[in-house]
C-alpha cells in the first residue's frame, strides 16, 4: 500500500495539497481475525514454467491453478488448449471472466470473438442458449472438482498432492 495523501494536514511539515515527507510504515496493528493469507503467484503471463504443473484436464487441454477458493465457490486458473475442437454443452452456475493470452475462440451461439489480448465476461448460463434442451448432465465441474484432479494429478507427478494447499484460500 503506498503512502496516503493529504491536502490540508501539515504535519512533518507538508503544506496543503503537498505529499507528506514521512516514510512508509507497515501496518502495526493487530491483523484483522480469520482473514484468508494474501495469495501471489509469480510468472504466469510469462507460461514459463515446469510442466508437471499443467493439470490435464482432457486430451489436449490442461489447467494450471492459481487459486482455489473454497471458501467462496470458485477458481482462477491457466487453461492451456493445444488441438481446435468443439467444446461440449455446458451450463456456468457463475460467471465466467477469461482473458486470452494466446490463439482465439468463440460460441456456436454468439457472435463475438475472444482474440488474443481479449477478456471475455460471460453471465451464468449464457452457454445454452434457450431453444437448446440441456438433457442429463453428464458432470460438475466446479472448485472442489479442480481441487480433486489436480491433487491427484500433484500426487502422481511427484509433487504430493499437498502442494495444491498454496492456492488454497
Ligand atoms: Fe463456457
Amino acid at each position: 500500500m503506498g503512502s496516503p495523501t493529504t491536502n490540508s494536514s501539515t504535519e512533518n511539515g507538508a503544506t496543503a495539497n503537498q505529499r507528506p515527507a514521512a516514510e512508509a510504515v507497515a501496518y502495526q496493528g493487530e491483523p484483522l481475525p480469520n482473514v484468508p493469507e494474501d495469495l501471489v503467484v509469480p510468472g504466469i503471463l510469462s507460461l514459463d514454467f515446469e510442466e508437471r504443473l499443467w493439470v490435464p484436464q482432457a486430451p489436449d487441454v490442461w489447467f494450471r491453478p492459481i487459486l482455489f477458493n473454497v471458501s467462496q465457490g470458485y477458481f482462477v486458473n491457466l487453461l492451456r488448449v493445444r488441438r481446435s475442437g468443439i467444446l461440449s454443452r455446458h451450463r456456468h452456475s457463475g460467471p465466467v471472466h477469461a482473458t486470452v493470452l494466446k490463439g482465439r475462440w468463440h460460441y456456436l451461439e454468439h457472435d463475438w470473438w475472444a482474440t488474443e489480448g481479449s477478456h471475455a465476461f460471460e453471465p451464468p448460463a449464457t452457454s445454452t442458449p434457450s431453444k437448446c434442451q440441456m438433457g442429463t448432465p453428464l458432470g460438475v465441474e466446479d472448485v472442489f472438482s479442480k481441487l480433486a484432479s489436480a491433487k491427484a494429478h500433484y500426487e502422481k507427478v511427484g509433487l504430493g498432492s499437498d502442494y495444491v494447499d498454496q492456492f488454497i484460500r
